[in-house]
């Protein structure tokens, strides 16, 4: 596993953003000037690293400060990078919420799904550069004052949550929290969350009734799903979903998403047919997405329990008790193929006339398993690549991570699978 050293690294770049960010009046008011050569330095260590996703990423970022100078020229430059940063953060987040439907269907987006983090951190950057120079420059540094505007609070909403999914997505922070401190963090994030809201009703002078309804009736909408994905959720039983750990804090994504939409709306920014069309076609192209994809879990799970149905086998051996699956002629040479047997997903490959079950998740960030490939006798996660041995599910040495293994059995052309 990467050792804590990184955090430190983490700590430093944190904390030279803050120095470099908005705060500062003389670099603020020069702040293009200050942008422009860390993203080139970024993009060069990047290209030297060979990251050529990285390298992609930060030049694409670059490019559109430098296009955005070139045509808003007149503009000074607080401003000019307030808007650019907005867009982009904006634009990244919904390439993040894209990657994860889309990967249901492509194997090729699949494969991106690794560099979601880095697109989910390069966002909140974005709105960090956004966020600081806003405070300083619409509010003199003054939270309080800040928070008292519907839209600030909508962005203050998302940059919060932002913050906290960048902190945790680090695989050190993962890989030492408990599941108890997912929990109780997720937790004093809610409380957090309401105190901010409760700050935001009591500072509304100018609002009239019928808008703070609207304002109660997002923040309530926030919160219920807020303590529906939360670990003691009861919906989140009902629903058997798997939603846990740090992905139930990473889940509120979604909070910071429709934080933004109404951010953006409320500014009043949004201007002419063109604006409008885009900015609502790509939310209506991320919601549809989710959907298409639900729809596609949904149905490739229940075509998965009929099949189990439909061979309806069990055998009990070895003081074990087999589930058939599938006929061995389904499988394809180191393919992977996913069932359910008692609930549990698991991934099941045909190898070297083998059969290899393991659990289908990930024991990094829940990844599908049965979407990888075996690399030198070890199943590799899509999403990450970290590896299990085909033989026990555990990962290579020195590395102590292992999923639930199970035994296979082949009988009259059935594949079968153990329960335990
Ligand atoms: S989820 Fe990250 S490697 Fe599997």
């Amino acid at each position: 596993m990467k050792k804590p050293n990184h955090i430190i690294l983490i700590i430093v770049l944190l904390v030279l953003f803050i120095l470099t960010s908005e705060l500062i009046e003389f670099v603020r008011n020069n702040v293009f000037y200050f942008l422009i050569p860390l993203l080139l330095s970024l993009s060069l260590i990047f290209w030297k690293k060979k990251s050529k996703l990285d390298t992609l990423l930060t030049t694409f970022i670059l490019i559109v400060f430098l296009a955005a100078r070139l045509i808003f020229s007149n503009i000074d430059q607080p401003t000019l990078v307030l808007r650019t940063s907005a867009i982009l953060s904006f634009f990244l987040l919904n390439l993040v919420l894209l990657i994860g439907p889309w990967s249901r269907f492509s194997d090729k987006i699949l494969r991106l799904y690794y560099f979601r983090r880095r697109l989910g951190v390069s966002a909140f950057f974005l709105g960090w550069l956004h966020f600081t120079i806003v405070i300083s420059k619409l509010f003199n540094l003054n939270i309080k004052n800040a928070l008292s505007f519907a839209f600030t609070f909508y962005g203050f909403t998302a940059f919060f949550i932002m913050f906290w999914m960048a902190l945790t997505s680090w695989d050190y922070v993962q890989k030492k929290f408990k599941p108890s401190w997912w929990n109780i963090l997720h937790t004093l994030l809610l409380i957090a969350y309401i105190a901010f809201a409760y700050l935001f009703y009591t500072l509304q002078k100018t609002l009239n009734n019928t808008l703070l309804k609207y304002h109660l009736y997002a923040i309530a909408i926030f919160v219920v799903f807020w303590i529906m994905v939360a670990p003691y959720s009861i919906v989140k039983k009902i629903i058997k979903t798997n939603v846990f750990g740090w992905k139930q804090l990473h889940v509120l994504v979604y909070i910071a998403y429709f934080s933004l939409i109404v951010h953006v709306v409320l500014q009043g920014t949004l201007k002419g047919i063109f604006l409008n069309a885009v900015f609502y076609g790509l939310i209506a192209f991320v919601v549809g997405s989710h959907a298409v994809g639900w729809l596609k879990k949904i149905n490739e799970d229940n075509n998965i329990n009929k099949k189990i149905k439909s061979i309806n086998k069990k055998i009990n051996e070895d003081e074990k008790t087999f589930i058939g699956v599938a006929y061995e002629n389904e499988f394809q040479e180191s393919i992977g193929k996913k069932f359910y047997i008692n609930n549990k997903p698991i991934a099941v490959f045909k190898h070297q006339g083998n059969f290899i079950a393991m659990s289908d998740i990930c024991a990094h960030q829940k990844g599908p398993l049965h979407k990888g490939r075996i690399v030198y006798g070890y199943v590799e996660c899509p999403w990450h690549k970290w590896t299990y041995n085909i033989n026990d599910g555990c990962s290579p040495k020195p590395y102590t991570d292992c999923v639930p293994y199970y035994k296979t059995k082949v009988k009259d052309s059935i594949v079968y699978v153990s329960t335990d």
